[in-house]
């Protein structure tokens, strides 16, 4: 055949006008009917299905009683316009080609609706469902919004490393690389690190921060956007242990201006996925959260709470709850608290700023109290902690002090206080969950669903 071929997303567009076309895809269901039958065809283009009709005097007809839901097929047909509901063009096969059949009684996606939990337990073949497909194609439309925002707003790309020898958290949440035998992994811990490929330590990276701040402060304003690693042994619905975040990083900039580019790109992604993925935006207003339109445009309309943490605590200890954790001055909210802030008290997105020096990590810019640090968490509703930044302690003198109090080593932080010691500008970035990003966007509840192969304590499939 030489007709090339032509999307689902096209054909269903009336494919430029192009009467003789020619679609590969899977079959997701198939309806006999006296003399002819119809396919609904599916190649992951767009959320909707093309109609096939294939006349018993078609050219492969005979295969169609072979046909089960999972199949592909390629065919050639002539695209008319639809006597039918539902769709403007439907194709009238004039050759049906299987390319690959699918066993109706092995294939495990049925026509019925599946669990979550077990649609993560056939991860290869999920993305084949109308849910996944939509979401993957919301993730990729996320992620080209993220570039374009930045770019539109002057930031430059930058690409942190994966492989660091560094805990930008402080937290010991860090999967360790190595290149040793097992042998050698027995040797005690300095002769080991010593062996190992860079005669040092290395983890997977669980921010790349620390790497950002010394581009940004050479180019202005910098973002990164790829993985991330945390070996958190916690088994929630919102952590997984590899992740993307999207990390700007801006010179010359304090914590409003970070609260501001915050809210600024999270309102921005939540325009883009609304306004231009209708189709796929819309199977999860549908089915998976009827609350979703409208909570995104109020999340869009409305001004963020912007809160100092001394107030979170004050509204936290007058509220008449019961709440399983501690609140009070210097202790860190929970997401129980988290979530009464947001989703019963403000209903709405709420910047929580100022928080204890405390229970924040080592860069972060003191504040004149001597008790706070300028550091930002963006709470939402339904998901809690989406974005968490501060602006940067770029004072050597108080920095190295930080340091020093929490007992990190001071040489090997060498680089970033250089970067204070010649030139020092005050800036400010932070870090943006992008899985957490979709789970707003889609409404979908468990991390575990908003990634095509999720990674997480004690999981490790495909
Ligand atoms: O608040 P975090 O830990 O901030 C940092 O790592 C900073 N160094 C970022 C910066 O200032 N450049 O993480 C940032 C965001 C969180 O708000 C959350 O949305 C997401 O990353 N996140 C996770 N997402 C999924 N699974 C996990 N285990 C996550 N841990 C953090
Ligand atoms: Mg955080």
């Amino acid at each position: 055949m030489s007709i090339r071929r032509t999307t689902v997303r096209a054909a269903l567009g009336g494919a430029e006008g192009a009467t003789e076309i020619r679609v590969m895809g899977w079959v997701r269901t198939r309806r006999d009917a006296k003399g002819f039958s119809f396919l609904e065809v599916n190649d992951g283009s767009c959320l909707s299905n093309l109609q096939v009709v294939v006349d018993d005097a078609a050219e492969g007809a005979a295969l169609v009683k072979d046909l089960g839901t999972g199949a592909s097929v390629a065919v050639l047909g002539e695209l008319v316009p639809s006597p039918g509901k539902g769709q403007r063009f439907e194709l009238r096969a004039t050759c049906l080609e299987i390319l690959g059949p699918a066993d109706p009684e092995a294939y495990p996606l049925q026509k019925k609706r599946h669990s979550d939990e077990f649609l993560r337990t056939i991860a290869h073949l999920r993305p084949r469902t109308n849910k996944y497909g939509a979401m993957l194609r919301l993730r990729s439309a996320l992620g080209q919004a993220v570039h374009r925002y930045f770019a539109a707003n002057g930031f430059a790309w930058v690409h942190t490393p994966i492989i660091t020898g560094s805990d930008c958290e402080g937290a010991g949440e860090m999967f360790r690389v190595t290149a040793l035998s097992d042998a050698e992994a027995a040797l005690p811990a300095a002769a080991r690190a010593e062996k190992d490929f860079f005669g040092k330590n290395a983890f997977l990276t669980v921010s790349g921060q620390l790497t950002a701040e010394p581009l940004a402060l050479a180019l202005g304003k910098v973002y990164s956007f790829g993985p991330t690693f945390r070996a958190e042994h916690s088994d929630t619905s919102r952590h997984a242990a590899e992740f993307w975040m999207v990390e700007p990083e801006m010179a010359f900039a304090d914590l409003e201006d970070n609260m501001d580019l915050a809210e600024s790109l999270l309102k921005d992604l939540v325009t883009v996925v609304t306004r231009d993925c209708a189709e796929d935006f819309g199977l999860f207003a549908k089915f998976v959260d009827p609350g979703l339109p409208e909570r995104l445009a109020a999340f869009v309309a409305e001004p963020f709470v912007r809160l100092p943490y001394a107030e979170a605590v004050s509204i936290l200890l007058a509220a008449k709850k019961d709440f399983a954790y501690p609140v009070g001055p210097g202790l860190d909210l929970q997401s129980e608290h988290e979530r009464f802030l947001t989703e019963e008290h403000f209903r709405r997105p709420v910047i929580v700023y100022d928080y204890p020096r405390a229970i924040k990590a080592f860069y972060m810019r003191q504040n004149d109290d001597n008790e706070t640090v300028a550091a930002m968490d963006v709470l939402v509703p339904g998901i809690g902690e989406v974005v968490g930044g501060s602006a940067r302690e770029e004072r050597l003198d108080l920095l190295e002090a930080r340091i020093r109090e929490l007992k990190l080593p001071l040489e090997a932080y060498w680089w970033y206080l250089e970067t204070r010691r010649f030139g020092t500008v005050p800036h400010a970035g932070f870090g943006l969950g992008f899985e957490r990003v979709l789970m707003l966007v889609t409404g979908i509840g468990n991390i575990r669903d908003v990634m095509p192969f999720a990674r997480t304590w004690r999981h490790l499939e495909f």
